[in-house]
């Protein structure tokens, strides 16, 4: 038997939840008023993020796409090679579109996507993560909205995995051996 992985608490559930109703209210009101946001959602960690912040805007007209993108790198590094996996099935041309990332760790994976979605001239186009490891940026990343930034610590919980496991936590924990 190994030894079992042990969790410390990073951010509890209740500063999760100040943050990120925080968020949506400033996310909200960058927007104009009456016009449609995409929220593009980055399969799979960022599902309780999104389902969290788009219960914070007031306008109706917010819209929530998924996207699915895999980076093939070493254990838990994506330095390497990206593409799509799951594509959106609507056009973004003309449209605000705000990706919404769980984490943004070397870059990576954002900056690809970033450009990937660039190509299809939407009205507007940011980025909101919940977390930001700025330590661990090898490509530049313009992030609008950042939840929180912590250390470069290998963190689980709130919709983030370690092989598919601790995506249910209530709190986002650091997993150490
Ligand atoms: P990047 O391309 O290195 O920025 O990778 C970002 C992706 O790596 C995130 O969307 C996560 O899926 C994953 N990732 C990076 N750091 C962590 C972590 O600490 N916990 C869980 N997943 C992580
Ligand atoms: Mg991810």
């Amino acid at each position: 038997m190994g030894r079992v992985p042990a969790l410390r608490t990073l951010i509890s559930a209740e500063q999760i939840d100040a943050r990120v109703r925080a968020m949506g209210e400033q996310i909200e009101r960058d927007y104009p008023e009456g016009e449609p946001v995409y929220l593009i959602s980055i399969l799979k960690g960022s599902f309780i993020f999104l389902a969290d912040l788009v219960r914070r805007f007031q306008r109706h007209s917010v819209r929530v796409e998924f996207m699915g993108i895999s980076s093939y790198g070493a254990g838990k590094t994506s330095s390497g090679q990206v593409k799509v996996t799951r594509d959106l099935d609507i056009s973004i041309e003309g449209q605000h579109v705000l990706i919404v990332e769980d984490i943004v760790d070397s870059g990576v994976t954002l900056s690809y996507l970033a450009r990937v979605l660039a190509q299809r001239r939407p009205r507007s186009l940011e980025i909101a993560t919940l977390l930001d490891k700025p330590d661990r940026r090898m490509q530049p990343v313009d992030i609008k909205y950042v939840g929180f930034e912590i250390p470069d610590e290998f963190v689980v919980g709130y919709g983030l995995d370690f092989a598919e496991d601790y995506r249910n936590l209530k709190d986002i924990c650091v997993l150490s051996e």
